[in-house]
C-alpha cells in the first residue's frame, strides 16, 4: 500500500429504498464513527436524496474518498437504472455529482455488489443476494466481481420476478411464513442456475429467514452493506 492509502479514510454510503446510512472506514475498513441513518426521502428524487447524504455527512467528521452502494445499475458512476427510487436518476451522473460537492474522488458501484465485496471469501463461484425493499444480486469469481448482476428482475414464479415475489412490498403483502416458503423455492431455483460455491445472503430483512439454510449459505449481517466501502479502493 502506498502511503497515502495507509492513512486514507473511506467515507461509504448505503443508499437503499427505505434508508440511507454513512460511515467513515480507516484504512483497513474499519468503522472509526457510528453508522448513522436517515428514511430515503420520499419521492426519493436525486435532489431529496443528495440533500440527505450532505446531512448525514456533515456530522461523520473528515475524510480522503467515498464509496457509494447504489441500488441500480450503475456504469462507471452513472446511474441507469433506479426500480425502487425515481426517475430523476436516470442518466444521473452521480460520481461526479458528489465528487464537485466534496472535492474527494468518490467510487460509486450497485448496492449489491458493494455488499457482496464486503461479504466474500474471495474462492470459487459466489452469489450474494440481499433482501431488504428490492431484491439484489451480485456474483463473484475467485473475488472477482461480475458487476450489476440484477437477477432480481428476472423471472421467477408464477409469472412474477424475484423482486416481486420477496421485494418488501411481497413480504408486507403475504406475511413472513409465505415469503420464508419462497425464499426457499427461490434459492434452490438460484443454486440450479449459478451452481455456486457458496451464498450468502444479506439486507435488512435477511433477518426474518425462519428455515435452516443449506450448508452453503449463510446470513451476513446488514451492516456489511456499508463495510464492502473499502473494497472498491482496493489496489
Ligand atoms: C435493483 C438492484 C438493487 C436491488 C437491491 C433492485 O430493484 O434493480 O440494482 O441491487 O434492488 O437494492
Amino acid at each position: 500500500m502506498t502511503q497515502a492509502s495507509t492513512s486514507a479514510k473511506t467515507l461509504t454510503i448505503d443508499i437503499g429504498g427505505s434508508g440511507v446510512k454513512v460511515m467513515v472506514l480507516d484504512a483497513m475498513g474499519q468503522p472509526l464513527t457510528e453508522r448513522s441513518r436517515v428514511d430515503t426521502p420520499n419521492p426519493p428524487t436525486q435532489e431529496a436524496v443528495i440533500d440527505a447524504i450532505a446531512q448525514l455527512v456533515s456530522g461523520q467528521g473528515d475524510f480522503d474518498r467515498v464509496s457509494v452502494g447504489f441500488p441500480g445499475v450503475v456504469r462507471d458512476g452513472v446511474i441507469e437504472t433506479a426500480a425502487n427510487l425515481h426517475p430523476s436518476w436516470l442518466q444521473f451522473d452521480l460520481a461526479t455529482a458528489l465528487t464537485s460537492q466534496w472535492n474527494k474522488p468518490v467510487r460509486v458501484v450497485n448496492d449489491a455488489d458493494m455488499q457482496g465485496l464486503g461479504a466474500v471469501a474471495g474462492k470459487g463461484l459466489e452469489l450474494v443476494i440481499t433482501l431488504g425493499t428490492g431484491f439484489g444480486s451480485a456474483l463473484f469469481l475467485h473475488g472477482k466481481l461480475v458487476p450489476n448482476l440484477e437477477a432480481g428482475h428476472h423471472m421467477f414464479r408464477k409469472g412474477e420476478t424475484y423482486e416481486q415475489q420477496l421485494g418488501r412490498a411481497a413480504l408486507e403483502q403475504v406475511g413472513d411464513k409465505k415469503w420464508n416458503t419462497r425464499l426457499q423455492k427461490a434459492i434452490a431455483s438460484l443454486e440450479h442456475l449459478f451452481n455456486y460455491d457458496y451464498l450468502y445472503i444479506g439486507g435488512g430483512e435477511a433477518k426474518k429467514i425462519n428455515f435452516d439454510l443449506p450448508p452453503n449459505a449463510k446470513i451476513v449481517p446488514n451492516i456489511t452493506g456499508l463495510l464492502g466501502g473499502i473494497a472498491l479502493w482496493r489496489e
